[in-house]
């Protein structure tokens, strides 16, 4: 929670009041209307205890503001010099701040964060019905919370109730995300700027943890290095629950850190990495317990690697989102073969292996997504219109300047009669986050070593120094 004694760095009130100036723009170019855009709810978890509150994306985008119980309402048919921006959140309180902490109160929130006005969150059923009475729409997640479209419908109903004098309630209701999303997918220099620190600090506990692994270790040791790093550096949370995994369990997608030793000649796979005031960083790296790869491992490594180093080339600004994912595609297929983990008798040619899909067995993701406040961030994948491909959708996306998005082939062997038994339970993967730049992409996370051979010198350096 942000108190004038706790924060970082100083309030970018410029940058949070040009975005709302854009939304605004936005709306009125459409008609007008109000805007609606509540933080997320707190959750409680059992009795007197919540979940960790985490601010809404949208809402902090626009407000920078991580209070709970805060509404941000955009008026785009308030007549010149009339509030347009306005910001509902908890009064002071000097008993509950004693016992919560620090509260802005809307009159110190309003000046802090640059709002016309600033209202107490309890008057919210008192002020909406006159903010939207008599304008001509509604704009607000549609249909994506039942605690926002029942309130909704009491403004609404509390409006219609004053018909006879005359007042009228708005036409119509149109969904404000993907005003935001299509805001949120090109970051600004001051969201790239918090994601370069955030990657920063993911990149550290990768170190971090490489170092400090050994064989006989359990994953929650390691997953400490990482957490402690997050942390020590100023990170509130991790950005998704860490997978830390040992040996085959690296083959789950989604293995979440277990109680797994890492024996000698086991690989460990790490994904995690920090959230930072609001920005998510995504990390994976592969690495020998042991400090060695074996031949196999190898093998395997450095196809994955070359599949990076293939849709990290292609990433660029005049590309669609897809190009990168087949340039992976194409090199995995071709190692796939070459390992003769798929048989060269049943697919002659990477063409065969990709018609055929046939790496999907090995390799069944794509090689990225958006990222941004949330580590899947918001955003459309594929253009409103176009024409339809054989699969019925709609044409991939092309990336401009500012877009960032994560770059993370894998490969992953269970135990199969039909495999090669070298590579039983492998599973590698390498992710790194990018931002899209005119003529390639800047990769934020590669203060942590990808190669094989600097994987394996960074460990060597840690054996070293404790022997
Ligand atoms: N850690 C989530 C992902 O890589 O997409
Ligand atoms: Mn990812
Ligand atoms: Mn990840």
């Amino acid at each position: 929670m942000n108190s004038p004694t706790e924060l970082a760095s100083p309030i970018a009130v410029d940058v949070y009041r040009a975005r709302r100036e854009r939304v605004l723009a936005a709306l009125r170019a459409r008609g007008g209307g109000v805007a609606i855009v509540p933080t997320a709810p707190e959750v409680m978890r059992n009795r007197d205890t919540d979940y960790p509150f985490r601010h809404d994306s949208y809402f902090y985008y626009l407000t920078g503001f991580t209070e709970p119980e805060a509404t941000l309402v955009l008026d785009a048919s308030a007549p010149p010099g009339e509030p347009a921006s306005i910001l509902f959140c908890r009064d002071k309180n000097v008993e509950r701040e004693t016992w919560e902490g620090f509260r802005f109160g809307p009159e110190a929130a309003r000046d802090a964060f640059g709002f016309d006005d600033a209202f107490p969150v309890d008057t919210l059923d008192e002020e909406m019905p006159r903010l939207i009475a008599d304008k001509p729409a509604l704009h607000y997640a549609l249909g994506t919370s039942a605690d926002l479209d029942a309130q909704v419908r009491a403004w609404l109903a509390a409006v219609r109730a004053q018909s006879r004098s005359g007042v009228r309630a708005p036409a119509k209701a149109e969904n404000l995300l993907p005003v935001l999303d299509e805001m949120r997918l090109v970051k600004d220099p001051h969201e790239i700027a918090i994601m370069r620190r955030a990657a920063s600090i993911s990149a550290e506990a990768h170190r971090r943890a490489m170092r400090a692994c050994r064989p006989g270790m359990r994953e929650y040791e390691i997953e400490a290095e990482l957490l402690y790093t997050f942390r020590r550096h100023g990170a509130q949370a991790p950005a998704y629950g860490s997978i830390v995994a040992a040996g085959a369990n690296a083959c789950v997608l989604h293995y979440p850190a277990g109680n797994t030793i890492a024996r000698d000649g086991d690989l460990i796979l790490i994904d995690a990495a920090c959230e930072l005031d609001g920005y998510a960083s995504d990390i994976t790296r592969t690495f020998p317990a042991s400090g060695r790869f074996t031949s196999s491992q190898r093998e395997l490594y450095d196809i994955v690697l070359a599949a990076q180093t293939a849709a990290v080339d292609a990433t660029r600004a005049g590309v669609t989102f897809d190009v990168p994912h087949q340039a992976a595609l194409k090199v995995l297929s071709q190692g796939l073969l070459d390992t003769r983990i798929l048989d060269k008798a049943k697919f002659g040619s990477v063409d065969d292996v990709l018609a055929q899909r046939a790496y999907a067995r090995f390799y069944m993701h794509r090689t990225g997504h958006w990222i941004g406040m949330d580590v899947h961030d918001a955003g459309e994948y594929r253009e409103a219109d176009g024409p339809l491909d054989e699969q019925g959708a709609r044409p991939w996306r092309t990336l401009v300047p500012g877009m960032a998005l994560t770059i993370e082939p894998g490969l992953y062997v269970r135990a199969a009669e039909d495999v090669p038994e070298k590579y039983w339970n492998i599973g590698i993967r390498i992710e790194d986050d990018a931002i899209v730049t005119q003529s390639g992409c800047e990769l934020l996370t590669r203060e942590v070593p990808v190669a094989a051979d600097e994987i394996e010198a960074l460990m060597r350096e840690s054996n070293a120094d404790r022997s």
